[in-house]
């Protein structure tokens, strides 16, 4: 069971590590976007601070949708850092890419899986994690989970090895459901991930504790 915070956001990041449950880091361009970070070498070096904050796997996204420049984009991003994985998206030339990388020893991570199909695809093509996007799942009035229970029944049905990453999550619920069916790794802002700290009771039993505690003093 592994947590991965979803931001570019260094100063979140810092947070998520202080917390000592943090595994791993995935960001997307709109991410990256959202930091203000631009061009090539800014993004590069971006990446390199993140990888210095965290040991665990760090999934950076490439850019480029056809098969030679998801390659050789890709092949830089590994580059940077040990823990870099490179995040390719579920379309015909990333599945190629997915395969190259998988038979180079290069760990990916297939991104934007919204059905069981893609799921098996990423898969077969030796995709270290696939991440269907439970969120915009939810958005479209389908059941994000479904897919999840699916791909966790697939997966342990044939042996694959390809880890299940539970991406676009909105809430805390989205958390806890996801472990449930099956998800070996949920990625989420740290937001979602602090969410998981309340509980009312926890509040008033604290309160309650608190005030016996001074009743206690000399
Ligand atoms: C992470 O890998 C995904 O890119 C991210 O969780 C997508 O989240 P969103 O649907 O909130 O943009």
């Amino acid at each position: 069971m592994k947590f991965f915070v979803d931001t570019a956001n260094l100063d979140q990041i810092k947070e998520a590590k202080d917390l000592g449950i943090l595994d791993g880091v995935t960001t997307n361009p709109s991410l990256m976007a959202k930091e203000g970070v631009k061009g090539d070498k800014a993004i590069l070096a971006h990446y390199k601070k993140i990888c210095k904050i965290v040991k665990g796997d760090v999934s950076a996204e490439v850019f480029s949708t056809e098969y030679k420049d998801i390659i050789k984009e890709g092949k830089k991003l590994a580059g940077l850092a040990k823990n870099i994985v490179v995040k390719v998206p579920m379309i015909k030339d990333g599945v190629k890419a997915l395969r190259w990388f998988s038979d180079n020893k290069i760990r990916t991570n297939c991104t934007l899986v919204f059905s069981a199909g893609q799921g098996i695809l990423a898969a077969k093509a030796g995709a270290t994690y696939v991440s269907p996007f439970i969120g915009r799942i939810d958005d479209t009035n389908w059941d994000g989970m479904d897919l999840i229970a699916s791909l966790s029944h697939i997966y342990s049905l044939h042996g694959i090895e390809t880890q299940i990453l539970a991406a676009s999550i909105r809430n805390p619920r989205h958390i806890v459901q996801s472990f449930e069916l099956g998800a070996d790794v949920v990625t989420c802002p740290l937001k979602s991930m602090e969410g998981l700290l309340n509980h009312p009771l926890t509040d008033i039993g604290l309160a309650k504790f608190m005030a016996d505690a001074k009743k206690t003093e000399a």
